[in-house]
């Protein structure tokens, strides 16, 4: 199970230091929301902080654009060294045109999927991309619950990759830590992104991460 770490919850007063402890910690990619307080009712950072934290670190960054008419955006991401950029299928009518273009500027393309939008929406763009993201919140902050139903979601949306034979990064996002990453695990997910579980006010990331880890291992033993 790869581990991205949301910086939404993160100090941003001290961002890039934030971002070598989770690397040290040993975490695998960076999740980078990207809010426009339209498509969401928050409003975070851009192209500007992306770019920061791809310096801070020599791990891959994907960024979660969760914003109106995305493709406005995808040349200047693919300035700053992020490696991924995810859009939200409810934000891209033109999903076919997004998710070529995102390729064309050597981007790898993955589709976002809210809590309640039908897998179906998504089911004829999986030849094109590298990555689903499945919400387990409705997107907009971090900190909030693990919606449950994300678990059966999950586990069709793997059936239908194993049936077709698709090598495609399954990642869930929100809610996650060290009480149900196991269940997110079993049910399918390649990845997940977790944010208030390694950036906390009561726990530093080296040990929010290693708690992580070791309730990952506990499933495999059990
Ligand atoms: C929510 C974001 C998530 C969120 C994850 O809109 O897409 O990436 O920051 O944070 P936690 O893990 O705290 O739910
Ligand atoms: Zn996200």
């Amino acid at each position: 199970m790869r581990l991205a770490p949301s910086i939404l919850t993160a100090d941003f007063a001290q961002l890039g230091e934030q971002v070598r402890q989770a690397e040290k910690a040993g975490v695998d990619w960076f999740h980078l929301d990207v809010m426009d307080g339209a498509f969401v009712p928050n409003i975070t950072f851009g192209p500007t902080v992306c770019q920061a934290v791809c310096r801070s670190t020599s791990l891959p960054c994907e960024a979660h654009l969760m914003v109106h008419q995305p493709e406005r955006f995808f040349e200047a991401f693919a300035q700053t060294g992020v490696k991924r950029v995810i859009v939200q299928v409810e934000a891209c009518p033109r999903l076919h045109f997004a998710l070529q273009t995102l390729r064309s500027l050597g981007l790898q393309a993955g589709v976002a999927l809210n809590p309640l939008t039908p897998l179906s929406m998504i089911e004829e763009a999986l030849p094109f991309v590298d990555l689903v993201l499945v919400m387990s919140v409705e997107p907009g902050f971090g900190g909030q619950r693990f919606i449950p139903t994300a678990l059966e979601r999950i586990r069709r949306l793997r059936q239908v990759l194993d049936a077709r034979r698709l090598s495609i990064e399954l990642e869930v996002d929100g809610g996650i830590n060290a009480d149900n990453i196991r269940a997110v695990r079993e049910a399918g997910a390649t990845m997940a992104v977790v944010g208030s579980a390694v950036y906390s006010p009561t726990c530093s990331v080296e040990a929010c991460v290693a708690m992580l880890r070791q309730a990952l291992a506990e499933s495999v033993a059990q």
